[in-house]
Order: C-alpha cells, then structure tokens, then sequence
C-alpha cells in the first residue's frame, strides 16, 4: 500500500482541475523534531490545551486518525464542523487534509534537526479549489496563516518544555521509531525517564522539607526530581512533582484541584508524594512512579525510570 506524499495529493487535485494555493510556515525551536512530532500526534491535548478547536476522534491508529474537528474561525468567532484526516507519511512528515466548501485544504508539517536540540519545522498548506473560487484564496491564506499562528501559541511552550527538559538530562520514550496516535492515548504511562547517570535516588533533608514555605522548590531545579511544596487549607504541607511523569508538563499549585493535581497537558491525576502535618508528622504516599524511604534525617526518593514498565499488564507501587 502506497500513502500518498503532500506533492502527490497536490499533483493529483490539479490533474482534477483544481487550483492551488500554497502558503509556507517557518518555525524554529529549541526542542528535538521527535516533540514536534509527538506533538502533532498527541491526541488527548487538543480538548484540553486548545482553546479554538476542539474534537472527536474516530479512528485511532498508530498512524492515522479520522477525526471531526470544530474549528473557531479567526475574525468571524463562530465554530464550524471540519472532517480532518490525518496521517503519517514519513519520519517527522505528517499530513492532515479537509474540506471547508468548495475548498480542500492539505496541511503537511515537516521537521528537521538543524543543530543540537534545534529544529526546524515547515508546515505548508495547499488551498485548492475550482472555477472562480481561486479569487477567495488570498482570504483563506489570511485565516489558515491566524489560525496556525493562534494553534502554535498553545503547542510552543509544549514543545520547548520538553527542549528544556531534554537539556536536563531527560528523553522521552515512544514505542516505535516515530510517535503514533494511538500510543498518545495511554496517559497513566510514565514516558519521561533520566539519561544514565543522572539517575540516581535523590535526597531531600528533613529539616528544609519541615520547614519549606509555600511553593518552595526542593531536590533538582528542573525534572522528574524536582519538587514543589504547597500548604493547604488545613495547614497540612504537600510534596507535589513539578513535572508530569507522563510527558514532561509543568506543574505547580494552580493545578491543584481539592487533593489532586491535575496536569494541565492531558489531564491525568497526580498524588502528592509527602503530606506533613500541622505536628510534624510526615506521611508517604504510594506510587507506580515514585518509591519515598525516610530514614533520620533524609527522605530518599527513587523514581522508576524504565518506561518499558507499563507494558506489563498490572503495576505496582514501587518500593524503595
Ligand atoms: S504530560 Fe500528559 S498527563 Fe501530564
Ligand atoms: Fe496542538
């Protein structure tokens, strides 16, 4: 079977009569074409991180997604129905396609490693139509080009978090070569891991967590090893992660939903590792990710780094 390429589809609507349009968007970031990818396949964030599209998905394959989109027109406010199909034609090369009238519109995102953790991602999108409607091509060039800029406003700081973490140490595991849709879907995986020998158990003294302030910060600035405290209501003081084990959020107190936090990316809910009390008492929560040991004067903290684990069928909490 034979997937058609950008140009392919292209070529094809003009040997159709259609006429084409093609406008070119160029980006760099510092983050890897893997985030790019990842992120265009990332299925779960488009109903929690988008704010002018949101979606039902169809089909959801490792490869593919049908999906009905309900896209917030730029100028005009109202929402209108799109069918997308959405496809992965090579490494870092991903194709969507829709219609919108008596135009079709092909979206193809391609990325590229231009330096360390720098990558360069061209989205171009053909607008082919018949007849007269060519006139109305300027129009929808101006709308794709806010629309795009509007989506890329709240898929940046996705992909330049896990730049951030990935100068940190971390990478990002995926089943195969490339990211799939279907893989995305899995939000209680834990794909976020520590490059060999930055991995090792951390140590946090007793005395700096009992006395901690609100939002304190304590083990690693960044990363799966570094935490923030928040005190609640009660005066009781949380331990929280300030990354999501998933695929690499920020999070912090606004996240924080009664006694869960809920991460902003997908949404997956995440236990405070430590609670101390209003006397000092300290208690450990169990995790699949995270193993907490106390001994005199340190709590030790150990996080389970192999992603490979949540192939197994059951998990388990991790022990120290
Ligand atoms: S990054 Fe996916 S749920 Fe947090
Ligand atoms: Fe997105």
């Amino acid at each position: 079977m034979h997937n058609k390429s950008f140009s392919e589809i292209v070529e094809s609507l003009k040997s159709q009569g259609y006429k084409t349009s093609l406008v070119e968007i160029e980006r760099y970031g510092d983050f890897c074409p893997e985030d790019v990818d990842w992120n265009d396949k990332d299925v779960p964030h488009l109903n929690i991180v988008h704010t002018k599209v949101e979606g039902i998905q169809t089909v959801i394959s490792e490869k593919i997604m049908n999906s009905i989109y309900f896209q917030k027109l730029p100028y005009l406010g109202f929402k209108i129905p799109l069918i997308v199909n959405s496809y992965e034609y090579a490494k870092f090369n991903n194709i969507y396609y829709t219609t919108y009238g008596p135009f079709i519109l092909v979206i193809n995102s391609i990325s590229e490693l231009v330096s360390k953790n720098k990558t360069k991602n061209i989205v171009t999108i053909a607008i082919a139509s018949k007849s007269f409607f060519k006139i109305f091509h300027p129009l929808i060039k101006k709308l794709l080009i806010k629309n795009n800029n509007l989506l890329m406003r709240e898929d940046f700081p996705m992909r330049e978090r896990r730049g951030v973490l990935r100068k940190n140490n971390h990478s990002f595991f995926s089943k195969s070569k490339t990211y799939s849709y279907s893989n995305s879907t899995d939000i209680y995986r834990a794909n976020i891991f520590l490059e060999k020998g930055s991995d090792l158990p951390i140590s946090i003294n007793k005395e700096e967590l009992i006395n901690a302030d609100n939002e304190q910060i304590l083990g690693n600035k960044v990363g799966i090893y570094s935490f923030f405290i928040n005190i609640d209501n009660y005066k009781n003081k949380k331990l929280w992660p300030t990354t999501c084990v998933h695929e690499g959020a920020p999070l912090n107190k606004n996240c924080i939903e009664k006694d869960l936090l809920l991460c902003p990316w997908h949404k997956r809910k995440n236990l405070p590792l430590i609670q101390i009390d209003s006397s000092n008492k300290i208690h450990i929560f169990k995790h699949v990710d995270y193993a907490i040991k106390e001994d005199e004067n340190f709590i030790k903290i150990k996080y389970r780094n192999n992603p490979n684990y949540y192939d197994e069928k059951t998990h388990t909490f991790l022990e120290y």
